[in-house]
């Protein structure tokens, strides 16, 4: 069988495969709500705030004025797609996007590579099967003749399934800065799951967001307009679309701190008074105290030193650094130790 062919029948399209995922989501779901709300410190998880309605409440935080992050690799792609071109060595290769969304910036590389017949195929990865159906649909009309292969899929199993499927070699993008989103321990877990799920000529394209000035970093995360209390807010509604609480978001306030001996900003729920939450689907009512915290996110920025340190960590070498003109923001090229 070719197996370029049997590699396409794996994709998207499977409503199977999407409603087992929707049902082992929403158990998770609530799993981990019961689990950090019933602790003494509560929080909520991060990977919950993207819903449908979350997932647009963060597309338009990263065309507001104070994000920088987007803004930043947006500048670093176009400055330096020629010189990551030129560190894949000539050779043609699949481009691997994890957490690929709507793929906004990994367009500038698409139609850069594509041009230059550098790509075998683009492979977006994405948990969420309608978003990724749609935004290859239209990568396919802007780029013509570029074969795409879209990867329903947690990131590894995808990263396992491509390995067996898909002949020649990988350059993966991690963008974004997602990997901030995790505990340090945990940042360092997945860098090393990745290095063990490529192969030797591949390479790794990976978004860090730089340490710097505080109140930079703070206004990213609490904005004049107030789109970011409105995407952490959303957590609580999602928590009673899907849950069937009784959540009143106008008894919580978003804060955030960014804490500069960590390189950590974090964001909190607060509720302005003792209330009481019924949340049907766990069977359970909360009682949160006046002034309470619910953690819900911790965004980690790094030195250029600590990402080299943790890329070597984890058997990479760091061949090469790009940063925006104002050094807000990074994005290393990591390959293979020999
Ligand atoms: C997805 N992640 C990289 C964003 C960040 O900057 O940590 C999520 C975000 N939270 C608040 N604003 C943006």
């Amino acid at each position: 069988m070719n197996s370029r062919e049997d590699h396409s029948r794996l994709i998207v399209d499977n409503p199977q495969w999407d409603a087992g995922r929707a049902a082992a989501e929403s158990m998770e779901f609530l799993r981990d709500v019961v689990d950090g709300l019933s602790r003494r410190a509560k929080s909520l998880s991060c990977k919950h705030f993207y819903d449908a309605e979350g997932s647009r409440l963060f597309e338009r935080i990263m065309r507001m004025p104070e994000y920088y992050p987007t803004r930043c690799e947006t500048e670093i792609l176009r400055a330096f797609r020629g010189d990551i071109l030129s560190l894949m060595d000539g050779l043609p290769f699949n481009l691997v996007d994890l957490g690929a969304g709507d793929a906004a910036k990994t367009r500038i590389l698409l139609e850069h590579f594509h041009r230059r017949g550098a790509l075998l195929s683009y492979v977006p990865v994405d948990v969420s099967g309608d978003a990724l159906a749609r935004m290859a649909a239209s990568v396919r009309e802007e780029l013509p003749g570029l074969t795409v292969h879209p990867l329903a899929d947690e990131y590894f199993p995808a990263l396992d399934r491509l390995n067996g499927s898909v002949p020649g070699r990988k350059l993966v993008l991690f963008l974004g800065s997602t990997i901030g989103n995790f505990e340090k321990r945990e940042a360092a877990a997945f860098l090393k799951g990745l290095r063990d799920s490529l192969e030797p000529d591949d390479a790794l394209l990976i978004g860090f967001d730089l340490r710097k000035e505080p109140g930079r970093v703070l206004r990213a995360y609490d904005d004049a307009s107030g789109l970011t209390a409105r995407f952490n807010l959303n957590l609580l509604e999602r928590i009673n679309r899907e849950l069937e609480a009784d959540f009143d978001p106008d008894g919580f306030v978003h804060h955030a701190v960014y804490d500069p001996e960590e390189g950590v900003a974090r964001s909190y729920l607060v509720s302005r008074r003792e209330q009481a939450v019924r949340i049907r689907k766990a069977g359970l009512t909360l009682v949160i105290g006046a002034w309470e915290s619910i953690h819900t996110e911790n965004a980690f920025k790094y030195a250029p030193e600590e990402i080299r340190r943790l890329a070597e960590a984890a058997g990479f070498v760091e061949s090469a650094v790009f940063q925006d003109r104002e050094g807000l923001f990074q994005d290393s090229f990591l390959t293979f130790s020999r």
